[in-house]
């Protein structure tokens, strides 16, 4: 972060150079921080910014988080702040950076920041693997009934064994289907070859033969469906791919498919998936991410057996967060450096 001449005075004393670069020998930019960060991130932020810390790890409502943002001069939300077209048109004007502690950005109304002249940044790669990881537990938890199981126990209702005992679906050897080849799926397709599966995919573009590494590409979302023995969720949440998964589109999958979503809830559509998990023409689901989540999760996932459900917890790692924070401020400081942020979304 270079310190320049010529220094013109910013809103809120903040001090900003001609070039429009901040000056971090006087005052430092002030960073409203929505939820509370890994103390690894908490404690670089207090070396180069003045942060506005949330220690209580309160959600704010979007009244409060305009009223926060009065005395900043960045935001660093997570997805759970709804960054609404509303809300991003009542930002006071010196916020011309949303640096979000994220790799998805359906939380934020990318035109109305757009039209608004705000940076909005995310934070690509670095939960590829953690994700993965949960991909892999979603799969294999749906597929030998792992809820079921652990359920039994707890409730002590666990009496017998014989051979038709919790008999689950085996992955190994089978059709992994990848929705969305960016970075994540790309890492769980790397996983999922550990279990001798086939990958197909379906991605906007197609990858480069290094990158697709013998996986079966598939021009559009119908042809790669009937390929998937599992059928894993990746591609982001836009306006596009909203109930993408629904009733016509599952009709496709083979019989007894398993689904995996750690992507966004948004793209399934709910009531045609806990349908087809009532018919068995979905053998079982596990999900990370849903609509209305986390208290307006449909209820009827609940009361399936045959559904293995975790809190979106895709990229909760020690790692990870970390890794999440040091992105986010990368941009950060690259924006206040005058420079382009390396994750700049629009
Ligand atoms: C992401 O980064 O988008 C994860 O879903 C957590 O917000």
């Amino acid at each position: 972060m270079g310190v320049e001449k010529n220094i013109t005075i910013a809103p809120q004393g903040s001090w900003i150079t001609q070039k429009g670069a901040y000056d971090f020998m006087s005052t430092k930019p002030t960073v409203l921080v929505t939820r509370k960060l890994p103390k690894a991130v908490e404690a670089r932020l207090h070396r180069d910014y003045v942060p506005i810390l949330n220690p209580d790890d309160r959600l704010y409502s979007n009244k409060e988080l305009v009223e926060l943002c009065s005395k900043a001069d960045a935001i660093l939300p997570c997805h759970t702040e709804k960054l609404t077209a509303e809300t991003i048109a009542i930002l006071p004007k010196k916020i011309k950076i949303i640096a979000n502690y994220s790799v998805g950005v359906d939380h934020c109304d990318l035109e109305a920041a757009k039209g608004r002249g705000i940076i909005v940044t995310n934070t690509p790669d670095v939960l590829s693997e953690a994700t993965a990881e949960v991909t892999i537990l979603l799969m294999l938890g749906a597929a030998r009934r792992a809820s079921e199981g652990e359920r039994m126990i707890r409730a002590k209702q666990w009496h017998d064994w014989s051979p038709n005992f919790m008999v689950g679906y085996q992955v190994t050897g089978k059709r992994f289907g990848v929705l969305g080849m960016g970075r994540v799926g790309q890492v769980a397709a790397n996983r999922a070859r550990g279990f001798d599966m086939d990958v197909h995919y379906y991605n906007r573009n197609r990858l480069c033969s290094e990158l697709e590494d013998g996986a079966t590409y598939h021009d559009n979302v119908e042809a790669l469906l009937p390929n998937c023995d599992v059928l894993s969720i990746h591609c982001p949440a836009t306006p596009q791919t909203t109930g993408m998964l629904d009733a016509a589109r599952i009709a496709l999958l083979p019989d007894g498919a398993i689904v995996v979503n750690t992507a966004r809830g948004g793209v399934v559509d709910d009531n045609a998936l806990i349908l087809a998990l009532k018919s068995g023409k979905v053998w079982a689901a596990g999900l990370d991410v849903f609509n209305g989540e986390p208290e307006g999760i449909h209820d009827e996932y609940l009361n399936l057996s045959n559904v293995f459900l975790l809190p979106h917890i895709g990229s909760a790692t020690g790692d990870t967060r970390d890794a999440m924070g040091y992105r986010a401020l990368d941009n950060l400081d690259a924006f206040f450096a005058g420079k382009e942020p390396k994750d700049r979304v629009v």
